[in-house]
Order: structure tokens, then sequence, then C-alpha cells
């Protein structure tokens, strides 16, 4: 049985896709593994399209440039066709509601991609919808990157249980959605933040639940060199991310011994490789050595937002 043919025994079909809290170890490996398939399939020159006929609309409240860019070449790669619909041009934006915005679009669509800022915002629009509702970044989270995140960490490791992970930075969507996968994968997670930007409580307690299942670990601090030490793998997000540009000033202070450059990765194992979900700020919280070194693999990582993606589609939308 081919990887994708074994979706309709993980029961997937029809399924939202909000957060890795959803979904089990087994689906998150199994997405992992389909989106590997994908890629080479893709790589090979194969045309697999079996989303032809299908129409995803991409809800944009934010802005992006992966996001919409590999959703849309994606949905194209697999037969189907992707709709970009932006806060303005939409009835949302005067006010219409999550409600009939979801039973509406439900009518049309074959499944609906939105980038927002309140979670709940996708939780609602998830309740009211029928076809599948896919997370493509909310102030909490951002599933759909951390997936591509630990398809590109096996593809050069060779595996993840059992590595270190240290997220050095703002305790933001990025964060939350890396803890749950590392947790649920068996791997050993650091997070260093400075006080007042720590991640989500309940994020923390849920991770280090999954963690003691699958034999991983979690640990939070305000060390960044304690976060960092032997780690496989190190991982940085913007110090304010969208939403919070006001805040930029008062954050660069609180952050200012949180960048991950070459004093503080000399501290991690010699073989680490450097992700960011980019965009990325050089100066700030990486340095261009670091992120333009030999151990940076930001855009195989920027790559593999196409092919997780494409498993996500495929898999829920087939
Ligand atoms: N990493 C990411 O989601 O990038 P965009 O904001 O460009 O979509
Ligand atoms: N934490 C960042 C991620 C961007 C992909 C933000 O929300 O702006």
């Amino acid at each position: 049985m081919s990887t994708l043919q074994s979706q309709t025994a993980l029961g997937l079909l029809g399924r939202d896709f909000l957060g890795l809290m959803d979904y089990s170890p087994e689906e998150i490996r199994y997405l992992i593994d389909l989106a590997i398939e994908l890629k080479s399939k893709n790589k090979a020159g194969e045309v697999y399209q079996p989303l032809k006929g299908k129409t995803l609309g991409m809800i944009f409240e934010k802005s992006s440039t992966r996001t919409r860019v590999s959703f849309e070449v994606g949905m194209y790669q697999l037969g189907g066709h992707a709709m970009f619909l932006s806060r303005n041009d939409l009835q949302i934006g005067r006010g219409e509601t999550i409600h009939d915005t979801a039973q509406t679009l439900s009518r049309y669509l074959d499944g609906i991609m939105i980038r927002t800022f309140a979670h709940k915002t996708v939780i609602d629009l998830a309740r009211y919808a029928t076809v599948p509702v896919i997370n493509g970044l909310t102030d909490f989270a951002h599933p759909c990157q951390a997936l591509a995140d630990y398809m590109t960490v096996l593809e050069h490791k060779g595996k993840l249980e059992g590595l270190k992970i240290a997220y050095i930075g703002d305790g933001n969507n990025m964060v939350h959605s890396l803890m749950i996968g590392a947790a649920k994968l068996g791997m050993h997670m650091a997070v260093a933040s400075p006080e007042g930007y720590m991640p989500d409580q309940e994020i923390q307690a849920s991770s280090r639940e999954y963690a003691a299942a699958s034999g991983g670990s979690l640990l939070v601090t305000t060390d960044p060199k304690e976060a960092i030490a032997d780690a496989d793998v190190i991982y940085t997000d913007v110090w304010a991310s969208m939403g919070f540009e006001e805040e930029q000033k008062v954050r660069e202070k609180a952050f200012a011994n949180y960048q991950v450059n070459e004093e503080l990765t000399a501290y991690a194992k010699k073989d680490y490789v450097f992700l960011h979900c980019l965009p990325a700020h050089r100066g700030e919280e990486v340095s261009a050595g670091v992120i333009d070194g030999p151990n940076s693999i930001i855009f195989d990582e920027a790559e593999n937002r196409l092919h997780a993606q494409k498993a996500i589609m495929a898999a829920l939308m087939s």
C-alpha cells in the first residue's frame, strides 16, 4: 500500500488541519512521509493530480510570500485550482459573520486555507464550514510550517526521535506548533525566551504530556546557552510577529541577548542544522553568519512548505 492509499485507513479525509494538537504521532508521521513521497514524484517529473476539478479558497488577513505561493502552486500541481481571497475583497471585511462566510464558501469550495489573527476565527470557520479548513497561521499556531520543518529535519538527519531541537526567541505561534510537533515525535525540545515572552502555559503542559508518552522532553528556560547546549537543530523566529509591529522597539531591548549568532551556536553540536520559518531579520534574531552559513537549511525548509502542504491537501481533500 502506498503512503497515499493508507490515508483512508487513518481517517484523514474530510478532516480539518488546525493544529498538530489534533493529530496523533502516527498521523503526523504519515503526512511527513507522504510529503517526502510527493516531493520525489515531483522531482521525477511525475504528474500526480488527485485534486482535479477541486478548488481551494485561500483567505489572507495578513501578508505572505511562502504560504500563499506554495499553496497556490501546490494546488495547481495536484490538478486543482486555488483562489486568493483577501480580507478587503471579502464581505467579512465589512462585517459579514464567520458563520455565513463559512457556510457560503463551503457551497463553492472543496477546502479553505486561512491566515488570520485570532485563533478563534479559524476554530469558528472550521466549526461552520462543511469542507476541510487548513490553518495557514494564526497568532497562536503555524502548523503547516512546523510540519514542513520536521520533514526538513528528517531529510537532513535521517531521524527525528531522540534529536534535540533548541528554539531561541519569542514564545509565539511558531514555537507553539514546534513544541507540540517535537513532543509528539519523540524529540527533546529546549526553548529559551525572556521573561514576559514565554510560550503559552497550556501548550507547555500539553507538550510535557505528549513528550512523556513519546520519550521526548521539554525544557523552558530564560538561558539561551542552556537551551542550545548540544542541540541538533537550532530554530529562531522574528522578535515581533505580524500584528505586533508597534512593539518592535520594546522587543529589541527584551530580546537583545537572544540573538542566534556564532558565539551561541558554538554550544550546539558541530553538525547542527539551522532553521527559520522566514521572513528573517539579519542582525536581530539571527546573525548573517549563521543564517547564511554552512549549517543553514532555510531554503530546503521553505521549499518543503510546498511538499508538506500538498500532502495535507491530498490527504484531506482527495
Ligand atoms: N513562513 C511563512 O509562513 O512565510 P510567509 O509569511 O511568507 O507565508
Ligand atoms: N511568527 C511569525 C511567523 C511568520 C511566518 C509571524 O507570525 O509573523
